[in-house]
């Protein structure tokens, strides 16, 4: 019960942990620029020139194709709003809703909530979506998102629908857009007529992350969810590395927010690098014991020097490495290895995928090499490895 009550407490290291959720959008979304530009020109005629326009987005998971379609609509209903045009959106997620009915269901829920949701036929129901649009003289911006569950489902005759609404009735013309989201090409997916009106100009693909966007976007996240001051440097840098390889921004979002939890857990004041590892480590565990009965002595010894530097930061230098090394080689009364021989070892060790060298960036002077580990937390593998070299 006082566990419970002290962990009630207002946190330490989180300040509004809600922006760390998936459904919050922030205002501005780094690394994605191009695409809202991209965006923004398709959609300059639907807000100036009573026009609608069909738009498809594809890209990986986490590579932000939702939080920027949410994040755009409200854009462009601000913008039609300077231009007394009523611009609102419904986003569809057709994963959960799985049929062309549920998906027409959402749309009408938007102009009714009670409407029926058994009773009428899939042309009923088109129909009762005009009589809205006529009534209403607004704009709708149709989100399928996921689009390629209903087109796999249900084949492309609704979104051929919406396509076709407003060029068989004069006053439903500009009446609708339409968003089609997905993570895999649907173009194959579309018949011969749907294809044709999304034209390939309209395509907006969306890339994996790059290291540099994702730190941005973690940077981002620090800043709104987390105390003043409360994460150290080193951190945003080491989790965009931890999920580069998958350029997936929730991914890294949810490590941060792991991290700061382990924090918290531990009872420490700011959120380390060692933290990441641990919430890497709890997200996608790495079976280190492996690695290390394959590997010989010196690179036992050499890793074992790499954790003892990283306990409280990212990286070091591989001359930070060789010094720890030959001092750990000394405690252990063996003959150190030399230079040459040092740095084959140490390749191969990152080989290994345990320990990692790269070439440092920004901020250092030369060009000198430096070691991170981000798998698993420093510590459990100094116990492991003091264990075994110690005995
Ligand atoms: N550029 C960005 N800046 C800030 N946060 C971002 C950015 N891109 C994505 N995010 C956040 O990352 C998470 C995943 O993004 P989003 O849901 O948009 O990905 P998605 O491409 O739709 O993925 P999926 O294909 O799995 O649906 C969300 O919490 C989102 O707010
Ligand atoms: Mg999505």
């Amino acid at each position: 019960m006082k566990a419970a009550l002290e962990a009630l407490k207002r946190s330490r290291i989180f300040r509004d942990q809600s922006k760390l959720s998936f459904d919050y959008v922030p205002d501005e979304l780094p690394g994605r620029e191009e695409q809202m530009d991209a965006l923004g020109r398709l959609f300059r005629p639907v807000v100036y020139e009573k026009m609608g326009q069909h738009v498809l987005i594809i890209g990986p998971v986490g590579s932000g194709k939702t939080a920027v379609v949410k994040r755009f609509c409200s854009h462009l209903s601000e913008a039609g709003m300077e231009n007394r045009r009523v611009i609102e959106k419904v986003h569809v997620n057709c994963r959960t809703r799985k049929s062309e009915s549920m998906v027409m269901l959402s749309i009408l829920n938007h102009f009714d909530q009670r409407f029926p949701d058994r009773g009428f036929s899939i042309p009923e129901m088109l129909e009762i979506l005009k009589k809205h649009l006529r009534k209403r003289e607004i704009h709708l911006v149709i989100i399928l998102d996921e689009a390629d569950v209903l087109l796999k489902r249900a084949g492309s005759d609704l979104i051929y629908s919406f396509t076709r609404l407003q060029e068989e009735d004069s006053d439903l013309l500009g009446s609708i857009s339409l968003i089609l989201v997905s993570q895999k090409r649907v173009t194959d997916l579309m018949d011969p007529a749907s294809l044709s009106t999304f034209k390939r100009t309209n395509l907006i693909d969306f890339g994996r992350y790059t290291k540099e966007e994702l730190e941005a976007i973690v940077d981002q996240r620090i800043e709104l969810s987390f105390q003043p001051s409360c994460v150290d440097p080193g951190v945003s840098d080491m989790i965009a590395s931890m999920a580069e390889e998958y350029g997936d921004a929730r991914f890294a979002i949810e490590l941060l927010e792991k991290s700061g939890m382990v924090a918290e857990e531990k009872g420490a004041d700011t959120v380390s690098p060692e933290h990441a590892r641990f919430a890497k480590a709890d997200v996608k565990p790495f079976v280190f014991e492996e690695t290390i009965q394959q590997i010989n002595v010196h690179e036992q010894i050499m890793l074992l020097a790499a954790a003892r530097l990283l306990r409280r930061t990212a990286y070091c230098s591989t001359g930070e490495l060789e010094d720890e090394y030959k001092a750990i080689c000394e405690s252990l009364n063996r003959k150190g290895l030399g230079h040459t021989q040092f740095w084959q070892y140490m390749k191969e060790l990152d080989a290994f995928g345990i320990f990692t060298a790269k070439r440092s960036g920004k901020g250092t002077v030369g060009n000198t090499t430096l070691i991170t580990i981000q798998d698993v937390p420093v510590t459990e593998l100094i116990d492991y490895l003091e264990k075994m070299l110690f005995v």
